[in-house]
């Protein structure tokens, strides 16, 4: 690129600089029912954002509002810096991938991507260069022939995913392609579309409740909770700085407990629970003595062991089982009418503790995010 040329396009809009899409107070009702509520969010050009929360917390309508297939009933849709609200789906520049890899059966392959190609009436040589490329990029370089039933799952996923960057879109929004496919093949196209994502640098925007996928794919998770934005921030955050008890249990595993604050002591807290004394970070939002909070423990940090002195972040329990999954080990532990979970590294040492016994369990305040009380 020519370093002296203005960054903008031909059309003079600032393309380099406005973000690839923009919603501006976005709300979805239908009839009486909320589906989305005054949505504000920005994606930036090249970056992958993933949508997450629970079912109907208005992801797919989110993700259909900006594709054009379903209307806001208010607010404003901008895409590369232009008012998209009204335009049709096809005008919008950009591809969708769906949960169900609709490839159409009775085309080879290659006619499935050829197919955006020639309804853009797209020169023969050059639909087949591209369609090779694209086979290529996919790493299925030798299916060209084949119909939609002479593949796997993934590999049908991975066409229906070329099929959409064969016409360089600059925006691809994909709805759970994953879905439908077992743990093994999810993790290994999750890894191809990072990759594909990198070398394109294609904004993609994608819709899934499967944690793990948000961890490994995304720049940034907005994590939705009936209808509005509950968080928005890097994958880690989310994790170790969840902003609310519900993105506290939404990602991973939490040990929860309601506490009181009793007095605040440098950058700690210390508060009072129904499982004795705790201290924690200090949050940035302060509140008077006895003010209800929820305190925020994750399961790898909580140590176990037979003794400990008393103190804060030192509770009693009794273990009532402990599972072995491949690289961690689970333990469930009972107190104050609550049960713990810890988890730890799966050592092939001797187990020390028995299902039945007393155990302490301690952590550090560090590791105690104090949250808003639920
Ligand atoms: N066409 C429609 N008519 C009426 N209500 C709808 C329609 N589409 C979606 N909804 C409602 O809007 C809310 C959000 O639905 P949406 O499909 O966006 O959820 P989602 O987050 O994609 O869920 P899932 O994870 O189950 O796919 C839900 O309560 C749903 O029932
Ligand atoms: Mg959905």
């Amino acid at each position: 690129m020519n370093m002296s040329e203005p960054l903008s396009s031909k059309d003079g809009t600032p393309a380099a600089s406005a973000p690839m899409v923009e919603l501006r107070s976005v709300s979805k009702q239908y009839g009486a029912a909320a589906a989305l509520s005054e949505i504000d969010l920005t994606v930036a050009k090249g970056e992958f954002v993933t949508l997450l929360g629970p079912s109907g917390s208005g992801k797919t309508t989110l993700l259909n509002i900006i594709a054009g297939m379903a209307q806001p009933t208010s607010g404003q849709v901008v895409i590369d810096g232009r008012d998209a609200t009204h335009l049709a789906p096809s005008e919008r520049g950009l591809g969708m991938v769906f949960q169900n890899y609709a490839l159409m059966p009775h085309m080879t392959v290659f006619d499935n991507i050829a197919f955006p190609l020639r309804v853009r009436k797209m020169a023969r040589a050059q639909i087949e260069q591209k369609v090779h490329d694209v086979l290529k990029l996919i790493r299925l370089p030798d299916i060209a022939q084949r119909r939609p039933r002479e593949l796997s799952g993934g590999q049908q996923q991975r066409v229906s995913l070329a099929r959409c960057i064969v016409y360089n879109p600059s925006l691809i929004l994909l709805d759970e392609p994953l879905g439908a496919l077992d743990k093994k093949l999810r993790e290994q196209m999750q890894l191809e579309i990072k990759r594909i994502h990198s070398e394109l640098g294609i904004t993609m925007l994608n819709v899934t409740h499967d944690q793990d996928e948000a961890l490994t794919l995304s720049d940034r998770i907005v994590l939705m909770n009936g209808g509005r934005i509950e968080q928005q921030c890097a994958p880690a955050d989310l994790y170790f700085r969840p902003r609310t008890v519900f993105a506290a249990d939404f990602m991973g595993e939490a040990n929860l407990f309601p506490a009181t604050l009793r007095a605040i002591d440098g950058d700690t807290v210390r508060l009072d629970s129904p499982v004795g004394e705790l201290q924690a970070m200090r949050p940035d939002f302060l509140a008077g003595e006895g003010a209800g909070f929820t305190v925020l423990v994750r399961p790898e940090n909580v140590t176990m062991s037979t003794s400990a002195a008393p103190g804060a972040n030192v509770v009693r329990g009794t273990l009532r089982d402990s599972i072995v999954l491949s690289g961690v080990v689970k333990h469930y532990v009972s107190l104050a009418g609550r049960e713990v979970i810890v988890q730890e590294a799966n050592h092939a040492r001797r187990r020390t503790h028995l299902p039945g016994h007393e155990v302490f369990l301690t952590w550090n305040w560090r590791d105690a995010l104090v949250l808003p009380a639920q």
